[in-house]
């Protein structure tokens, strides 16, 4: 059946400048990291992508390892925009990584020129794209200069295989290096994806400040601590959830008493608010206008559906945030 996004698309997401650049991002987006893959049900993901297009999520993320097996969440993207979206390219952002194991052999890995080039050419080619709209540094190489990572991002964006080019989990030290490298090359750095949560608050110690000052967006991965911050885990581990499935990256062993303590308190002042706890989470991080956007993962379009009501209320009261934090034991 011919997919046709909804014509009023662009009439409930809400859109952020990243930080200095001319790119806005949805403050939702999509990431598929899990669900995806090849050992997924395709129908399952291609479903959750047009719910998100209709929903006005622009962009997508993805990195080369995405899977499993790697590579695999690239090809069914490749496979939707073939079918539904290829019509609607210039209203996507799409985005892949290289940093990670991808392939065998020393030039498959870290932050060599050689990899991220590489890499770069067999991502576009999963998807079937002449080019992707931002190529991050997957993670900071210590082993390789920074030089050589930060013009291996120029290139690709000179070559016009990428329009943007960004990191992640960089230090704020390291961030700063890689803007001041990728400035003077002539390719500012548009954006950093790290991990930041209610309970992973690392961003906070320097990061977001360095970003700011540096005009850099900020894309925060895992908002939901991988499903942690929903109420998946309230009453057990699901036989279909991510800390019970092999391929999945969250061990059970991270669904201990001690946090799921946490999550029911999150909950209820959550449910106090009048939201879920998934969307408490991810306006949380929202509140703060150093943050572009979210990327969230979801296996379902209720989900999804889920997710996007946060946007219906963003703001929080001191006592709330006060609460969040002596709960997430950052008071
Ligand atoms: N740069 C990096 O190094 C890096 C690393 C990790 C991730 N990322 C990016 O960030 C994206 C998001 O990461 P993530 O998948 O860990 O994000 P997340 O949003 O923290 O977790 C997503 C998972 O939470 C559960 N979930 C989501 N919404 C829910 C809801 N409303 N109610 C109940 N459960 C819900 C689902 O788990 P179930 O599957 O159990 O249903 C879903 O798969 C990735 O896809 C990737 O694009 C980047």
């Amino acid at each position: 059946m011919t997919y046709r996004p909804d014509p009023g698309r662009y009439e409930g997401m809400i859109y952020h400048r990243t930080g200095r650049s001319g790119l806005m991002l949805p403050a939702i987006s999509l990431g598929l990291w899990h669900n995806f893959g090849g050992v997924d049900v395709f129908e399952n993901g291609r479903k959750i992508i047009h719910r998100a297009f209709d929903a006005g999520i622009t962009h997508f993320d993805l990195a080369n390892n995405y899977g499993p097996p790697p590579g695999s969440a690239e090809e069914n993207f490749g496979r939707v925009l073939a079918t539904d979206l290829k019509p609607y390219r210039d209203e996507l952002i799409i985005s892949t990584k290289a940093g990670y194991a991808m392939w065998p052999g020393p030039y498959g890995d870290n932050g060599s020129r050689k990899y991220l080039l590489a890499s770069l050419d067999q991502s576009l080619q999963r998807m079937g794209l002449d080019y992707v709209d931002i190529f991050y540094s997957h993670r900071p190489d210590p082993d390789t200069p920074m030089e050589e990572t930060m013009m291996a991002l120029d290139q690709a964006v000179r070559q016009g295989k990428a329009l943007y080019a960004g990191i992640s989990s960089y230090s704020p030290g390291q961030s700063r290096q890689a803007a001041e490298i990728l400035r003077h090359l002539g390719t500012p750095c548009l954006i950093h994806q790290p991990r930041y949560s209610i309970l992973d608050r690392w961003v906070e110690d320097g990061l977001l400040d360095t970003l700011e000052e540096l005009g850099m967006g900020c894309i925060a991965f895992s908002p939901l601590k991988q499903g942690l911050l929903t109420n998946r885990y309230l009453d057990g581990i699901p036989a279909d959830s991510r800390a019970a499935k092999p391929t999945g990256f969250l061990s059970k062993d991270q669904v201990n008493p001690e946090t799921i303590d946490k999550i029911k308190r999150l909950h209820e002042l959550a449910l106090n608010r009048g939201q879920s706890l998934a969307q408490m989470a991810i306006a949380w991080l929202l509140k703060d206008k150093r943050v572009t956007s979210v990327i969230i993962g979801a296996s379902s379009t209720q989900q999804l559906e889920d997710n996007l009501k946060a946007l219906n209320n963003l703001a929080f009261n001191e006592e709330e945030l006060r609460q969040i934090d002596a709960i997430a034991g950052h008071d």
